[in-house]
């Protein structure tokens, strides 16, 4: 898969998806990452790609024309239009299920906002879908775009070692993860559960179903209506 990041702070960027595992899978060449700087897309000589909102309102908001022009030169180079998100608290809310479909895609375009947006015509012109990472406002779409990157990047063929690694984990059924131990057996007095210990598999995978459940009612009980509901449709 190839990511396209359009952004005004691309060298943000590569300490955190140039390093541990999305890095490696970049340098293994099961993912490439392109970080696109904003302003050299500006028809402006200055470089500028903001300006004030019609209407009236506070801020200023990032002009059409510099995204359009990056898109426009990334399907020229590409020979085809990637699917293109703007990363928006106004999206739908990034889940397991929206990463796993987006990493099926070829490739995907990021687009990231910043003072108090962008220009809707642009979202508009090339279908953009929003995408937020949860019902809180940050400054930019940076964060966010890496946070996407990352959920999107480790579901790829190849990234992370056995398909285990992201089978297993919370989200990935509907509910949330079992606990886990590793040695010491007892540490600080706290043993671990004597069943993990038991080598009985059987035993283990009721004992883990059963942790999931209770953490998931717990800290997400709107988790185990949704699974509940799924549960019932597969079985009509
Ligand atoms: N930009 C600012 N806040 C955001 C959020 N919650 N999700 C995605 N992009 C954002």
């Amino acid at each position: 898969m190839r990511m396209d990041i359009f952004t005004l702070f691309p060298e943000v960027f590569s300490p955190v998806l140039g390093s541990s595992i999305i890095g490696k899978a970049r340098r293994r060449g099961f993912l490439q990452i392109c970080c696109h700087q904003l302003r050299d897309f500006s028809p402006d000589r200055r470089g500028r790609v903001d300006d004030t909102v019609f209407g009236g309102g506070k801020g200023m908001l990032l002009s059409a024309e510099p995204f359009a022009r990056g898109l426009d030169a990334l399907e020229e180079h590409l020979g085809a239009m990637p699917k293109v998100i703007y990363l928006s608290p106004r999206g739908k809310v990034l889940s397991q299920q929206m990463a796993r479909e987006l990493a099926a895609l070829p490739g995907l375009a990021l687009l990231c906002g910043h003072y108090e947006g962008v220009d809707q015509r642009v979202l508009d012109e090339y279908g953009a879908q929003e995408v937020s990472i949860g019902d809180y406002v940050l400054t930019g779409g940076e964060l966010p775009a890496m946070i996407l990157a990352d959920t999107v990047s480790r579901m790829l063929p190849g990234v992370l070692s056995s398909e285990a690694c992201f089978t297993e984990e919370s989200h990935y059924a509907g509910l949330l993860e079992y606990p886990q131990y590793t040695r010491p057996e007892v540490w600080r007095g706290r043993a671990v559960p004597p069943v993990l210990l038991s080598g009985h598999h059987g035993n283990i995978s009721a004992w883990r179903r059963a942790e999931s459940l209770a953490i998931t009612k717990k800290n997400r009980p709107d988790l185990l209506v949704y699974t509940a509901k799924k549960e019932t449709q597969s079985v009509e």
